[in-house]
């Protein structure tokens, strides 16, 4: 027999973090519902499953997908796992999952997700989930883990009483389900220390199409990472926000602890799909061009991607 609908939690985008966040939450009570755009994806998925490789092991969970929302209906919980790029056409077919009790939590990269998320009429609240948690799709529905991080969760905007207890519901489901998670009160300042570190390893490892611990050892590529990183933390600081000491440092350890990981701009390059630069360099960019100040490397490193991204996308 099916759960109640309040037990069920709708995931967005059967992608590597999609598919991860799925499986880890197969482990817990609820009822897990993946949404996808494509059709003949969610077809295949419903029928055969989502697997999760990890550490050697395959193991497979059987969750409901479908392609069209109303199938799944209103949901107390949404995760929406779409990457930044997909998001203006995404949220408009996510109304019939949304009310006004639901929370919709976004997992995407960078901070062009911000305005997009702010202007966009939801009915229901909006929390930002940051997390250095490393996942890899290797084939449609199957994901291989690429290593242990925390998750950062916190509201876009005010939230009720309701709300901020729900959310604590959420972190303590997280637990549950084997991921670290923690409610943020300054959720802004944990989407800059994530977007530094995105900043510093994406394009990087996107153009020179190799795992994140190869960034590390190698001089050159650790100059620019480093370089990248120091000229996104003169934004955020020019910005008032107060980011976490040693963003050089905490970029070279998520390095480490996902070292065999394809970041999500590889696997986008890989998969010739337009990637989240805009959001990530591109935005660091553009706060700079505002602000009057130069930032060089990441300019670079937007401009070499986006030259990657014209030469499959235009064919
Ligand atoms: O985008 C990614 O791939 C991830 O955010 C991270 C943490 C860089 C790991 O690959």
């Amino acid at each position: 027999m099916r759960d109640t609908p309040s037990k069920r939690i709708a995931i967005v985008g059967p992608g590597a973090l999609g598919c991860l966040l799925a499986t880890a939450l197969c482990r817990t009570e609820r009822e897990i519902w993946v949404l996808d755009h494509d059709s003949r994806r969610a077809a295949l998925l419903q029928h055969s499953g989502l697997t999760l490789e990890r550490a050697g092991r395959l193991d497979h969970f059987p969750v409901q997908v479908t392609a069209d929302a109303k199938l799944i209906g209103p949901v107390p919980l949404v995760f929406l796992c779409v990457k930044s790029p997909a998001l203006r056409r995404t949220l408009p077919t996510l109304l019939p999952l949304l009310t006004k009790k639901s929370l919709l939590l976004a997992w995407q990269n960078g901070i062009g997700h911000l305005p997009v998320l702010s202007g966009a009429k939801l009915p229901c609240t909006v929390v930002l989930a940051v997390t250095s948690l490393g996942a890899n799709l290797v084939g449609p529905g199957r994901v291989r883990f690429g290593g242990k991080g925390a998750t950062s969760l916190g509201f876009l905007g005010a939230a009720s009483q309701d709300a901020k207890s729900a959310l604590q519901e959420v972190a303590e489901l997280f637990r549950m389900a084997g991921l670290e998670a923690r409610v943020e009160t300054n959720i802004l300042a944990q989407v800059w220390n994530k977007l530094l570190v995105n900043v510093g390893i994406n394009a990087l490892t996107a153009i020179h199409d190799c795992e994140n611990g190869e960034l590390l050892r190698n001089g050159e590529t650790l100059a620019v990472l480093r370089a990248a990183v120091l000229e996104a933390a003169s934004i955020a600081q020019a910005k008032g926000i107060s980011i976490d000491p040693d963003p050089v440092e905490r970029t070279m350890a998520v390095c480490q602890a996902t070292s065999t990981n394809i970041s999500s701009m590889l696997q986008d390059v890989r998969g010739k799909r337009k990637t989240e630069i805009e959001g990530i360099n591109g935005a660091v960019l553009e706060e700079a061009t505002r602000l009057g100040i130069s930032v060089p490397v990441n300019a670079a490193l937007f401009a070499s991607i986006q030259g990657l991204e014209k030469g499959y996308l235009s064919k």
